[in-house]
Formats: C-alpha cells, sequence, structure tokens
C-alpha cells in the first residue's frame, strides 16, 4: 500500500502543501513545533477519520479559516484511488473517494490502512485500560467494517441504557430490550478482540524475542471484565443480571467490552507493574510491528507506518531491525525528526527527505542508494 501524494489546505500550520512521497522511507525533517506531527496526523486522518492527538475536528483547521481539506492519492493492491476530507468549521464533514461523497464514513476508512507510532504510545503499556481498548478498537476497525458497526451500536445502547440506569424509576421492559442489544453487539465485539488478540500474540512474541536477541517471552491475554465460562453471550447476560443491583445503585453498566482490558507479561510477570522502561518500550515497538503484521494478514498487503519522532528513542540495535523488517516488506514509512543526525547512519535505503520549516515543506534530497 502507498500513499504517493498528499495535498493540505488550511490544515494546522499548513496553509497549502503539496508533497509526492517516495516509497520507501520519508523523513519528514525539522525543529520543534514547525509542523512535522500536523502532517502525520493529516495522513492517520485519511486512514481513520479521526486525529490521533485531538477529538475535536475544529483544531484541525488552520487559525481563522472556515475549512480544511486533506487530498490523497494512494495505490493498493486493488488500484489507485483519491481520498479526500473536508472538514468545514461549522456543519460536517465530507469524505470522499474518487470524486464520490462517502456518506457512510465506514465506507471511507479501509482504504488507506496505517501504524501510527509516537511517543505517546508508551500509554499502551503505562496507561489505563481505555488505552488498550482504544488500541484494540482502532486496529480491527481499520480492516473489518462490521466491527467498526458493531462498536457504534454498542456505544449507542450503552449511553442509553446508561441514562436509564441513572432514572429514579427504571422502566425494567425498556432495560431488557438494552441489555439484549448490549449483550448481542458486545458478544461480538468480545470476540472480535480475543481472536485479534490471539493472532496478535503470536506475532508480538515472535517480535519481541527478535528484539530482545531471543531473551524475553512476552504473552498478551485478553482480560474480559467477567468470568467467562463457556459461551460468552450467556455469560455476558448473565454478568449484567447479578451485576444488576449495583448498576441501578451506581447509575451505570458495570460489565462488558467497554471495561474490558488485556494484559502483558514477560516471563510471567506483569510488564506494566514490574518492567523496567527498556522494557516497556521494546514491548510498545513489538505491539507496534504486530500490528503491522496484524493488518498485512488481514487486508492482504502491508499499511503504511508513520513514525512521530520515535526515532531517536530507540536504540540502535532495535532501530537496525526496525529497519530490516521494514526493507524486508517494501513498507512505505513516513518518519519525523528533529535530528538531521538520525539520517546519518541509514545507508542502502531509498529515502526521501522533506525539511519543513513553519507549515511549509521542502524537498532537500530524493535519492535511492545502494
Ligand atoms: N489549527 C492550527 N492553525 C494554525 N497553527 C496550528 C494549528 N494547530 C497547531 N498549530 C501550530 O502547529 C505547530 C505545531 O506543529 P507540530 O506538527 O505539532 O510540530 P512538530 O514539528 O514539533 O511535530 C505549533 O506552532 C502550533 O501553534
Ligand atoms: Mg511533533
Amino acid at each position: 500500500m502507498l500513499l504517493s501524494k498528499l495535498r493540505l489546505e488550511r490544515f494546522r500550520n499548513y496553509k497549502s502543501a503539496s508533497l509526492t512521497f517516495g516509497e520507501g522511507l520519508n523523513f519528514l525533517v525539522g525543529n520543534n513545533a514547525q509542523g512535522k506531527t500536523n502532517l502525520l496526523e493529516a495522513i492517520f486522518y485519511l486512514c481513520h477519520l479521526s486525529s490521533p492527538r485531538t477529538n475535536n475536528d475544529n483544531d484541525l483547521i488552520l487559525f481563522d479559516s472556515n475549512e480544511t481539506r486533506i487530498f490523497g492519492e494512494i495505490q493498493t493492491q486493488y488500484g489507485s484511488h483519491e481520498l479526500e476530507v473536508t472538514i468545514p468549521t461549522k456543519g460536517k464533514k465530507t469524505a470522499e473517494v474518487d470524486g464520490m461523497i462517502q456518506n457512510k464514513h465506514a465506507d471511507f476508512q479501509g482504504y488507506l490502512i496505517c501504524v501510527y507510532f509516537s511517543p505517546d504510545d508508551l500509554k499502551l503499556v503505562k496507561g489505563g485500560p481505555s488505552e488498550r481498548r482504544r488500541f484494540m478498537d482502532l486496529e480491527i476497525s481499520q480492516v473489518n467494517p462490521y466491527y467498526r458497526h458493531a462498536l457504534s451500536q454498542y456505544n449507542k445502547v450503552l449511553l442509553q441504557r446508561n441514562n436509564l440506569l441513572k432514572e429514579g424509576r427504571i422502566d425494567s421492559n425498556l432495560l431488557d430490550v438494552f441489555s439484549e442489544q448490549l449483550v448481542e453487539t458486545g458478544t461480538l465485539i468480545i470476540e472480535k478482540r480475543n481472536s485479534m488478540l490471539k493472532r496478535l500474540n503470536l506475532l508480538a512474541r515472535l517480535l519481541q524475542r527478535r528484539l530482545t536477541d531471543l531473551k524475553e517471552s512476552l504473552l498478551l491475554e485478553y482480560v474480559p471484565s467477567f468470568v467467562i465460562d463457556g459461551d460468552i453471550k450467556t455469560a455476558f447476560a448473565n454478568a449484567l443480571k447479578e451485576s444488576l443491583s449495583e448498576e441501578k445503585y451506581r447509575g451505570y453498566t458495570l460489565v462488558g467490552p467497554h471495561r474490558d482490558d488485556f494484559s502483558m507479561l514477560i516471563d510471567d510477570l506483569d510488564v506494566r507493574a514490574y518492567g523496567s522502561q527498556g522494557q516497556q518500550r521494546t514491548v510498545v515497538l513489538a505491539l507496534k510491528l504486530a500490528e503491522l503484521e496484524f493488518l498485512k494478514g488481514e487486508a492482504g498487503e502491508y499499511p503504511i507506518l508513520l513514525l512521530d519522532d520515535v526515532f531517536s528513542e530507540i536504540d540502535d540495535i532495535r532501530r537496525r531491525k526496525l529497519f530490516e523488517i521494514v526493507r524486508l516488506n517494501k513498507v512505505q514509512t513516513f518518519i519525523s525528526t528533529a535530528n538531521p543526525k538520525d539520517l546519518e547512519d541509514i545507508v542502502g535505503e531509498q529515502r526521501k527527505v522533506f525539511e519543513i520549516k513553519k507549515g511549509c515543506v521542502g524537498v532537500k534530497q530524493d535519492v535511492t542508494f545502494g
């Protein structure tokens, strides 16, 4: 999968920018606060129709402008496509594929697939369960439209059910309807997350071993918010019944995929509690690379890889291993860095270097080595 062109209009600090990317490594080099992350954010937006760092789309619009546009040309195994997103300050955003407006945003997502890795991803290990749920949801959503649908249904019903639980006199028939719908969609979510995590576990295990010269063995496991003994659906329905009195007391739903998590163990010890800083970083890298393989397995081709400022955080050995994987699989990669020195030790790679300065882009080098 390739993103060959990107055009931005009034996006963050870019008034207008047009970039043609290479098939290998694309470096975005510039000092702090010049627009490197903004650029990667725009690419991410073309994949997910959401930003990795804000829930408010208006943040993406250049100050004092009334709309922003992101335009991308992509090549996938199924052919070339033009993706375009327009976000106005007022009203709804539109998403187009080859000039056709996609009324269902879910029909737009999935054309361009990416793995995004930033220093913030350490939250995957250090943060609370919601970080890990978001990780699972984003990954499965990229390749599974049914999952995207189930997730939005689930969240809707959850909200309705929680609102009902807050009421003084609860209509028990209505509660039953909501509970049934919650179990229906929730079961699908748990099943998908479970199978994704099983697959991710095999991949991450392999990668962790590779990244640590076979020293460490990583284990990922789904941790549901209720005991699953056999059938998920029955277990979920029973768990809801059992927690009902407490739920009425608290005014919200206590069990279900919105409370689930997954655990990460190295040699039987919880990485979150006992892992060293170095181990935690390696686990995040292993998870991200496993994600790359997982998405490849699901989509039939490698996604693009976005590395925001993580380059200088990874030590030499792991960096070399990362590049081995990227080069071997011909993964188109976008790397932002404030340190041009990072580029010096990369030889034998196809690379393109962009200089980012105050929302302007200059092509510095367009070369193929070796
Ligand atoms: N909506 C916006 N309009 C104009 N400028 C913005 C907007 N949002 C962020 N910026 C500017 O973008 C810059 C940060 O860009 P960023 O890509 O995060 O920098 P970096 O190169 O360090 O990754 C800041 O100077 C910030 O003021
Ligand atoms: Mg940045």
